[in-house]
């Protein structure tokens, strides 16, 4: 039995920190874990331009731990109105590495989001042609399609047609939720890859919804029926190298998520690698690791492989019920349980 994996330090690749005292609170917990990030532009404003990102980046690396290398890796937050000249000079400057695709009202702080793919199909051409990554959320928000049904009618309508039309512009869709996501990445070329949450190959959404409504199980894209999970916890161990760990760490205080209209969001970012690691365990797929959590997207976005290593062992931890951030209590994924993983310091 294998009970110490050394593996290059992974990234995470999609990441939300929020700002201010929260990010200085959240920042810690991923660059203890992770080399580099995917930060997520959905603040309020959100990020919309390359003067917007580079600000932010200084904000989050001014709020680094003292010794820290974390690099925290920006994306642009496309709107209708998005410049496609930005989007450009942005990439070429280093301050941009990927372009997000809200749907107009899908999520969290979403509603300047995209309301029609053509509206930035001069960005996606320049994305294309410049090969930065557009990282989708990939959920229709029509009224009448049922939110366990979103992300595969967003398939048929939405993702598969622009991968038919601009099939060079390398596609990540993001934390996939279904069966009928995984089949698509699955089956696409090279230039669409996908990332999996840790929650999405835990829970299903029994664990939502039974016994009690737990606020702390809802997130977007919502978990599904086990079938899903499965066929998540299949591609996530597959060896497939266009697969790869994105978080979606998404903190909330308490008291917004236990709400008559709680937030959507599961804060994962302090137990993320073990939380992973156990579903790799579980399914007896340890040699897959190292290429989800440490050398596929780096691969897929063109950049190196760390040089420093993690190690994880196998030892019982015990999961607090809340962790204190800039004076609120957050909790964080598995509260209250025993995790059989530990990331060694
Ligand atoms: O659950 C989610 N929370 N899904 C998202 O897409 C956004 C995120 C957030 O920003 O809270
Ligand atoms: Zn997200």
């Amino acid at each position: 039995m294998t009970d110490t994996l050394t593996i290059p330090r992974p990234d995470d690749w999609h990441l939300h920190l929020r700002d201010g005292a929260v990010m200085e609170g959240v920042l810690p917990y991923t660059a203890r874990q992770f080399g580099r990030a995917i930060v997520m532009p959905n603040l309020v404003p959100p990020v919309t331009t390359s003067a917007a990102a580079a600000a932010y980046r200084d904000r989050i690396v001014a709020a680094l731990p003292e010794g820290s290398a974390f690099t925290p890796l920006m994306t642009a937050y496309l709107t209708d109105a998005t410049d496609p000249a930005d989007i450009r000079a942005g990439f070429e400057a280093g301050v941009f590495t990927a372009a997000k695709l809200y749907p107009a009202g899908a999520t969290t702080n979403s509603a300047s989001g995209v309301t029609d793919l053509a509206n930035v199909r001069k960005v996606l051409e320049t994305m294309a042609e410049i090969g930065m990554v557009f990282c989708v959320h990939g959920e229709v928000t029509h009224a009448e399609i049922d939110i366990f049904d979103r992300e595969a009618v967003f398939i048929e309508r939405t993702l598969a047609p622009l991968v038919r039309d601009l099939p060079e512009l390398k596609v990540v869709f993001e934390h996939i939720t279904t069966e009928e996501a995984a089949d698509f990445v699955a089956e696409s070329g090279p230039n669409v890859a996908a990332t999996i949450t840790p929650q999405h190959l835990h829970i299903n959404r029994n664990a939502m919804l039974v016994g009690g409504i737990r606020p702390h199980a809802y997130c977007l894209p919502v978990a599904k029926r086990e079938h899903h999970r499965l066929s998540l916890r299949r591609l996530a161990t597959s060896g497939n190298a266009r697969v790869f760990l994105g978080t979606d760490s998404a903190p909330h205080a308490r008291e917004a998520k236990e709400s008559a209209c709680g937030c959507a969001g599961i804060f994962n970012a302090p137990y993320a690698l073990e939380s992973y690691v156990t579903v790799f365990d579980e399914e007896d797929a340890l040699d897959a690791f190292e290429g989800f959590a440490s050398r596929n997207g780096p691969a897929f976005y063109g950049l190196p492989v760390s040089e420093e290593t993690v190690t994880l062992v196998r030892e019982e931890q015990q999961v607090p019920d809340t962790l204190e951030l800039a004076g609120t209590h957050y909790v964080p994924f598995h509260a209250g349980e025993t995790l059989g993983w530990k990331l060694a310091d």
